[in-house]
């Protein structure tokens, strides 16, 4: 009898043993029960440890599934725009990234319906240019909610809730303005009399041109003698920036300096000067920001005097930002992008390598 109960517990032992290698066989190696675990079906391909094999399969497929980038884009308003839209194109498809791209026209009710849709769709990233600062938190929170991150690239918000967005790449404006100033304030150091300003704003109430009017304010302020006389809007483009410089030469019998925040604009108030017989970059000194061919065609004609470089090659860091943010990677809350200054002989040694 004790034969015969060793014997049966040894075989009900074996038993077990034979149906739970079994059961563990229909769902790989490792713990029994990861079926109700293998559903990850968003973007999210990042996670650490040992997996089931259904949840590392599913990993796989996850890391080898085409990651969807949806961008709201501003506009096309101007030189740096276009060559801004094209490095991001560019880059996606090198990125093997699906680009859903959406133009907003300077419209910040077009960006806000752009996102909602990007909800909508799940796309794996949001990465927007804001075209103004302000009023993001709704829909902000809203991609929040859904799971999406989101990217900021070339302007700021001034959301106070920083958890609402991954990271902001772009140039820092505030000091594009104060190169723009300091140079002003290196030519004229020995001016004896007032030194008449007008400023060509960007579009109003969007970071560059907030920032570029307040960095080239605060350098300026060293020298009394550097007045603006006049600061309007010619919301970055071409058409708007000559319209407003017509105004501003019938209101003001001495202009001494423009101070343009893009070269768009600077290159529609050239026309304006031109055309009231006066010559861009002696009778009137011109300073703007960007660095776009254009730019740098007239700044070699000595046209324009001074050009505060701003990158609009976002492309390359922005699909990088992507890939670390799906990975689940950490990314620096602020990217800043490396630009330069040019005078009119920078310029003309330059302009046959300048790439847009
Ligand atoms: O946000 C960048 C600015 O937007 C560029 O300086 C300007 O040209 C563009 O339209």
């Amino acid at each position: 009898m004790k034969t015969w109960r060793k014997t049966g517990v040894v075989l009900a032992a074996a038993f077990m043993l034979l149906f739970a290698a079994a059961c563990g066989n229909s769902g790989g190696s490792g713990s029994g029960d990861s079926a109700p675990a293998s559903t990850n079906t968003g973007g999210e391909t990042q996670g650490s440890g040992q997996q089931s094999g259904d949840t590392q399969t599913e990993q796989e497929n996850s890391v080898n599934k085409k990651i969807t980038l949806g961008f709201s884009q501003v506009g096309a308003e101007s030189g740096w725009r276009t060559a801004n839209t094209k490095s991001i194109q560019d880059s996606a498809k090198e990125a093997g990234f699906e680009l859903k791209f959406s133009d907003a026209q300077q419209k910040q009710e077009n960006q806000i319906k752009a996102i909602r849709s990007f909800i909508q769709q799940k796309v794996d990233v949001i990465a927007f240019s804001p075209v103004v600062e302000s009023g993001w938190d709704t829909v902000l929170k809203e991609a929040k909610d859904a799971g999406i991150p989101v990217i900021l690239t070339d302007r700021a918000v001034d959301s106070k809730d920083t958890s609402l967005y991954e990271t902001f790449i772009g140039s820092d404006f505030v000091e594009e303005g104060r190169r723009a100033g300091q140079w002003l304030v290196d030519q004229y150091k020995d001016a004896t009399e007032d030194v008449n300003i007008v400023e060509l704003q960007g579009t109003t109430g969007s970071a560059p041109a907030i920032d570029r009017q307040a960095g080239f304010a605060e350098v300026i302020a060293s020298n009394p003698k550097l007045k603006v006389i006049a600061s309007q809007t010619g919301d970055f483009t071409r058409a708007k920036g000559k319209e407003v410089m017509q105004a501003f030469l019938k209101a003001h019998k001495k202009i001494d300096v423009l101070y343009a925040h893009n070269d768009d604009m600077g290159l529609g108030a050239i026309q304006a000067i031109e055309a009231a017989g006066l010559k861009p970059g002696e009778d009137i000194i011109i300073i703007t920001v960007d660095g776009v061919k254009d730019g740098f065609i007239a700044a070699s004609e000595g046209k324009i005097n001074f050009i505060v470089e701003c990158n609009p090659l976002l492309g390359p860091q922005l699909m990088q930002a992507v890939q670390d943010v799906v990975d689940g990677k950490e990314v620096p809350k602020r990217i800043v992008t490396e630009e330069g200054v040019f005078t009119s002989e920078d310029a003309k040694r330059e302009l046959p390598n300048r790439q847009y």
